[in-house]
């Protein structure tokens, strides 16, 4: 008869083998033991997808064993690891990225923050182009976003509209994604919110491992977002997490919010940590109310599982050769398809003034971007002689996958133009939006990801050549 230990040991050891035998696929572009055929024009490229291997199916497959479920063990040991990695106080594990950015309004509209407490009305400054979910939460909180323009080749705010933007005693928060990868000025923006004393969320779920002047983005603001969906950096299926860059009590804020509003902060499973479960007084309950039931904020539950949080950590161990196979790829693609300038203006990282064949060059604020890219993008130029949409379809009929940079200018979104017709005031925008426009009407961008391989990479230079040296409609 086996122990359950050894049953254990068994059904792993199957796993492995049998995750070799059939997620060939999902494996790094590099891995000789990745046998798939790419057949160019046949294949699909996919412009992201999951990376893994047998380390995390087995994580997943232990993790489903133990049948914990919610959140626990993996959970925890996922955060720490996550927080240490990433250089923050805290990092706390949601089911999305936008769960991490509905999570991270909603900790600073508590009353526990006193006069700095977003409040019904106030301001929160944000970017035009990009997706919805970096702007859905303000909306959904009662907060009005004010919308400033993005530069359309870094994708990022052009930051010299911050003050226009500012509205002394109703502006409280900047609220930022790092576009595909690129960190925003984050000198500039730091520094303005420092002086009006504004809290600064950087919505970091595309730019996990991107670095701005020297240090990773997503720990300079207050709090930052991660996505772990499964065309990002690194995935967890679904999964995102609300970083706690410095101050401490944001981590309890932020659980309370994530579990349901409870004042109690006991893990799943546990009672009593505060010892004194029946020794409360708080808002009109009766003395000695029982402090798991007690709700100090309106919450949600967001939390993911245990199995999620198993799968995360193995994916961490990959993290770094992810990055570096994306910045790789990009820069494949940037080097093969230098020649198709009069065609495309290609993204550049902040400050940097152009590219080179040996680096980029900057401009002379002295600092300096290093992208761990989600996508590599292109804006097709106004007079080149087919439109975004041709080229779409062209990459379309290759099998090359590809995606326009989310949501475009959102302000011309179907849910943005109904809002302002039923809540005039519900939003305002700063100038004319014309670098959100031509990034909604002009950019396209395909992938990096560490799934593909040579041979895909070489489909993508390929097809672009032919379409724009041949065989434009
Ligand atoms: C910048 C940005 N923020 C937030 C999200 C939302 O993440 P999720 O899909 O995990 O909800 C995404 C999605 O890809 C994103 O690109």
């Amino acid at each position: 008869m086996e122990t359950a230990e050894q049953i254990k040991t068994e059904i792993l050891r199957l796993t492995r083998e049998y995750s070799a035998l059939v997620h060939r696929a999902n494996r790094p572009g590099d891995d000789p033991s990745r046998t798939t055929p790419f057949i160019p024009g046949e294949s699909t490229v996919p412009y992201a997808g999951r990376v893994f291997d047998g380390d995390e199916v087995a994580a997943a497959v232990n993790s489903a064993l133990d049948f914990w479920l919610t959140l626990g063990a993996e959970g925890e040991a996922f955060e720490k690891e996550f927080a240490r990695r990433l250089g923050v106080k805290s990092s706390l594990l949601v089911n999305s990225g936008s769960s991490a950015n509905l999570l991270a309004i909603a900790v600073l509209t508590s009353p526990s923050l006193g006069e700095r407490r977003l409040a019904p009305g106030n301001e929160v400054i944000t970017v035009a182009a990009g997706f919805p979910t970096t702007v859905a939460p303000i909306l959904q909180h009662g907060l009005v976003p004010v919308f400033i323009d993005n530069d359309p080749i870094t994708l990022n705010a052009r930051v010299e509209q911050l003050e226009a933007a500012f509205v002394p005693g109703k502006t409280k928060a900047v609220m930022m994604a790092h576009a595909l990868g690129n960190p925003f000025d984050l000198a500039t923006v730091t520094e303005f919110c420092r002086r009006h004393q504004l809290w600064l969320i950087e919505d970091n779920c595309d730019a996990l491992g991107s670095r701005y002047d020297g240090q990773l983005t997503g720990s300079f603001g207050d709090l930052s977002t991660q996505s772990f969906y499964p065309p990002h950096h690194l995935t967890l299926g679904e999964g995102g997490a609300v970083n706690v860059v410095r101050q401490a009590p944001l981590r309890k804020l932020a659980e309370s919010f994530r579990d349901w509003g409870r004042d109690c902060w006991c893990a799943s499973g546990k009672d009593d940590t505060c010892h004194k479960r029946f020794g409360w007084k708080l808002g009109e309950l009766p003395e000695g109310y029982d402090h798991k039931y007690i709700y100090s904020h309106l919450g949600y539950n967001l939390k993911p599982l245990d199995i999620q949080a198993a799968i995360g950590r193995q994916q961490l161990n990959k993290l770094p050769a992810f990055i570096e196979a994306r910045q790789r790829n990009w820069q494949i693609l940037r080097r093969e398809l230098a020649d198709l300038e009069e065609f495309f203006d290609f993204m550049l990282p902040t400050h940097a003034t152009s590219w080179t064949p040996d680096g980029f060059e900057w401009n002379d604020s002295g600092h300096r971007t290093e992208c761990s890219w989600f996508g590599f993008m292109m804006l097709v130029k106004p007079d080149a002689p087919f439109t975004r949409k041709e080229f779409g379809a062209l990459l379309d009929e290759a099998k090359i996958g590809s995606r326009v940079m989310f949501g475009g200018n959102l302000v011309r979104q179907p849910a943005f133009t109904s809002l302002r017709k039923l809540q005039p005031g519900a939003f305002r925008v700063i100038g004319d939006l014309s670098g959100a426009d031509r990034i909604m009407n002009e950019a396209i961008f395909v992938g990096v990801y560490p799934g593909l391989t040579e041979s895909m990479m070489a489909h993508i230079v390929e097809t672009m050549h032919s379409f724009c040296l041949q065989g434009q409609p």
